[in-house]
């Protein structure tokens, strides 16, 4: 029925053929990001955002001021809303490329049949970046070639500025490397040069949003396998001569005592029995060098 009258409206008279024409006007688009509002006049919208889009009609003569106005908005997605407002609120939940489609109804008066105007415009539905997510590496080493990745949520292309800060010294001067990303993967190569504590910066744009964010990379030693090798043999061996040492020095504490009769001579139980053991090792001393001596003598003569 509607489209029946639409139909009339057009084609019964041809006034409202050349008025037609002058229901002149375009499309704004707007996106609300938190407090923000943006204006995408690019024809490239964000997906999951609140949307609206005006109807802004040009009628400098005011030629439409009492006129009543019914919009038609068919968003491309299966998705057609009606009203009497120059504006719809909506969101594509989904990206991809839709046509938006209006048409705008004007009566100007009860007698005379309604004027249409269409609109349509092509609009590309975009994810937003909202995360970067480092995948791989865990760890890293000072002189190796590290391939770090990354998940970069959002849709590409994309374009990518990153710059590697040692010991995460901000640095005001430097610029970064700019890469373009045409996938949500992005690989970075990167050789460290010193151990410690190094920052990543990436900062990430596409058509609709960017994201800036920062990476704390931990880079260990170069732990060379000859020297993990060499110091480890190092360990044993250190580890055997402590041990053969401590057998050595248990050995000799106790021969002392035995031979010298030191033990007993520290026993304060009495001082009758030390005097008696200290002379006993006295003659004992006494009885071994002079025979040593003796053999040596008788050998050499
Ligand atoms: C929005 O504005 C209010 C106050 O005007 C503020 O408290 C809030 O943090 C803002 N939100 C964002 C996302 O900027
Ligand atoms: C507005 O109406 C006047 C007559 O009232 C006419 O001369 C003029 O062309 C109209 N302008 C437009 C833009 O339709
Ligand atoms: C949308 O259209 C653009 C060109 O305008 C094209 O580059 C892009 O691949 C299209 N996206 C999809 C999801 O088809
Ligand atoms: C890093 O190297 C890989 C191949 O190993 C390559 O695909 C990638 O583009 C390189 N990344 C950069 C930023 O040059």
């Amino acid at each position: 029925m509607l489209l029946l009258l639409v139909l009339l409206g057009v084609a019964g008279t041809t006034d409202p053929l050349s008025d037609l024409e002058n229901v002149a006007g375009k499309l704004v688009f707007y996106q609300m990001e938190g407090n923000a509002t943006y204006v995408r006049d690019m024809g490239d919208l964000a997906s999951d955002v609140p949307t609206e889009t005006m109807f802004e009609l040009f009628d400098p003569q005011r030629n439409f001021s009492r006129s009543k106005f019914t919009y038609t908005w068919d968003l491309g997605n299966g998705e057609v809303i009606q009203g009497t407002e120059p504006v719809v609120r909506y969101h594509y939940p989904e990206s991809g490329n839709y046509t938006l489609r209006l048409k705008v109804g004007v009566s100007i008066s009860k007698y005379t049949p309604a004027i249409t105007g269409m609109y349509s415009t092509d609009v590309q539905v975009l994810d937003a970046i909202k995360n970067i997510e480092l995948r791989s590496p865990s760890d890293y080493e000072v002189s190796q070639d590290s391939s770090l990745a990354f998940h970069v949520d959002g849709s590409p292309p994309m374009w990518v500025c990153w710059r590697f800060l040692p010991y995460c010294v901000p640095d005001t001067m430097g610029g970064c490397t700019l890469t373009m990303l045409y996938e949500n993967t992005l690989r970075l190569n990167h050789t460290f040069t010193s151990p410690g504590v190094h920052c990543l910066d990436i900062s990430v744009r596409n058509e609709i949003s960017k994201l800036q964010t920062s990476f704390s990379l931990y880079v260990k030693r170069n732990n060379n396998p000859q020297l993990v090798f060499m110091l480890s043999c190092a360990a044993i061996l250190i580890a055997t001569f402590s041990f053969i040492a401590v057998i050595a020095c248990r050995s000799r504490t106790q021969q002392i005592p035995v031979s010298s009769n030191a033990l007993y001579l520290k026993n304060p139980d009495s001082e009758g029995q030390s005097s008696v053991l200290f002379k006993f090792s006295n003659l004992e001393r006494g009885e071994k060098e002079p025979l040593l001596l003796q053999c040596g003598t008788q050998y050499i003569s």
